[in-house]
């Protein structure tokens, strides 16, 4: 597989893509926001992301619902599908990447491999494969099935997935022969093949020992809910060691998901994150769907970055604190966690993605690239 991620030291920024019509857990930011599945305004969403200069979107995706109390206010219910959505947004823009999550625990090897393949040869190389093993207590049943695989087993069957599809994805499409202990196939895919040499891009979001192997040894990013900046050093140590025990030429970058809000004035946004927070705090369901995805993840970051505690608008020393202000100052603060803490991928998570929010990001960008540690896809050697 070609190495893309090490192939400059630049920052990539993604968005946390909306996939629903709020992904932060509160009715207040949910009644601010379109339909989840209103196609128009996903597509100006797509265009509007573009254009401002985001790197890609991940689009994360589930089978179950998180509680009753999420679905009636629209928290991941409904949702879009980050398989079949993305063609649509691949359909308007022209540059930017997306990353769709499909769970190799539910989704056969050939699927993911077809779905894969179809997609980054449309987008002219710009889709990527987020592996997550699924966490939610009810998705299992939804396939048949009494219990799920345990944590370490869904790993197991991730990694020969991950393997497998990386097999069929190979250029010359050879035949496959796999006897595995969880995938067994034999045979060859019809084209196209992807359309990236050596496959798309791959992405692992796993906070436990096992997924951080995944990320290490196969993928381009590790999705980590990052506490701190030391907690980055651990991880990105990690990202190095994983890749030199696999003979990599370079490691995964952390994708650091941070949560962000910008206003043309300081007080403005700091007025606005104020309002998002009292609406969180009011929220029955922040503490059920953190509880939820902690009890799925072997891994403490999560269960520490999900909750209440990562709202705090208070600068915590040392900890990768919402990034609240203007265009301009979140920038600055970028820029400042780049050379001072080593960050290198940030995957922003935003309470409103109606019309005009994402142009902001555009001057953003700019303050990035004239600080030298962004540049656009368009002049880079490599989107990933
Ligand atoms: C940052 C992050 C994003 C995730 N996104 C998804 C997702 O979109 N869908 C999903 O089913 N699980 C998602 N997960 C859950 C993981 O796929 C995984 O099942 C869970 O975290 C348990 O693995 P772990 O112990 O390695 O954390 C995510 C996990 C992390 C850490």
């Amino acid at each position: 597989m070609v190495d893309r991620s090490g192939s400059d030291d630049l920052l990539r920024v993604g968005l946390f893509w909306p996939t629903s019509r709020t992904v932060f857990p509160t009715a207040y930011v949910c009644e601010q926001n379109p339909e989840a599945l209103d196609l128009a305004a996903q597509q100006r969403l797509a265009v509007e992301t573009e254009a401002a200069g985001f790197d890609f979107g991940v689009l994360a995706d589930a089978y179950g619902t998180v509680s009753e109390e999420s679905s009636r206010i629209g928290h991941h219910d409904p949702s879009i599908h980050a398989v079949l959505w993305a063609m649509a947004l691949f359909s308007v823009t022209s540059r930017m990447g997306l990353i769709s999550t499909m769970h190799p625990t539910f989704i056969d090897a050939i699927d993911l491999a077809q779905y894969g393949a179809q997609l980054d040869y449309v987008s002219n190389g710009r889709w990527g494969w987020n592996v997550t093993t699924g966490y939610r207590p009810d998705e299992p049943r939804l396939f048949g099935a009494d219990g799920i695989a345990d944590h370490d087993e869904r790993y197991g069957i991730a990694e020969e997935a991950v393997v497998t599809v990386r097999r069929l994805w190979a250029e010359d499409r050879p035949q496959v022969e796999q006897r595995g202990t969880y995938v067994r196939l034999s045979g060859r895919l019809p084209g196209p093949g992807p359309a990236t040499p050596g496959g798309p891009a791959m992405v692992n979001a796993g906070a436990s020992d096992q997924g951080l192997r995944l990320a290490g040894r196969y993928c381009d990013y590790l999705f980590a809910p990052v506490v701190d900046h030391a907690h980055l050093e651990r991880l990105d140590q990690r990202m190095r060691e994983e890749a030199a025990n696999a003979g990599r030429d370079s490691s995964a970058k952390v994708l650091a998901g941070v949560r962000c809000l910008l206003r043309d004035d300081p007080q403005e946004a700091r007025d606005e994150w104020e309002v998002v927070k009292a609406s969180m705090d009011a929220s029955k369901e922040l503490n059920v769907f953190a509880k939820t995805i902690a009890q799925g993840s072997k891994g403490a970051a999560y269960a520490t970055n999900s909750g209440r505690g990562a709202l705090q608008a208070e600068r915590k020393e040392g900890a990768l604190n919402p990034l609240v202000g203007t265009p301009e100052t979140v920038a600055e603060e970028l820029i400042e966690l780049y050379h001072d803490h080593g960050y290198r991928g940030i995957l922003v998570n935003t309470p409103y993605w109606t019309a005009g929010e994402m142009p902001r990001y555009g001057r953003m960008f700019a303050r990035l690239q004239e600080a030298g540690v962004w540049q656009p896809i368009s002049q880079r050697s490599s989107l990933w």
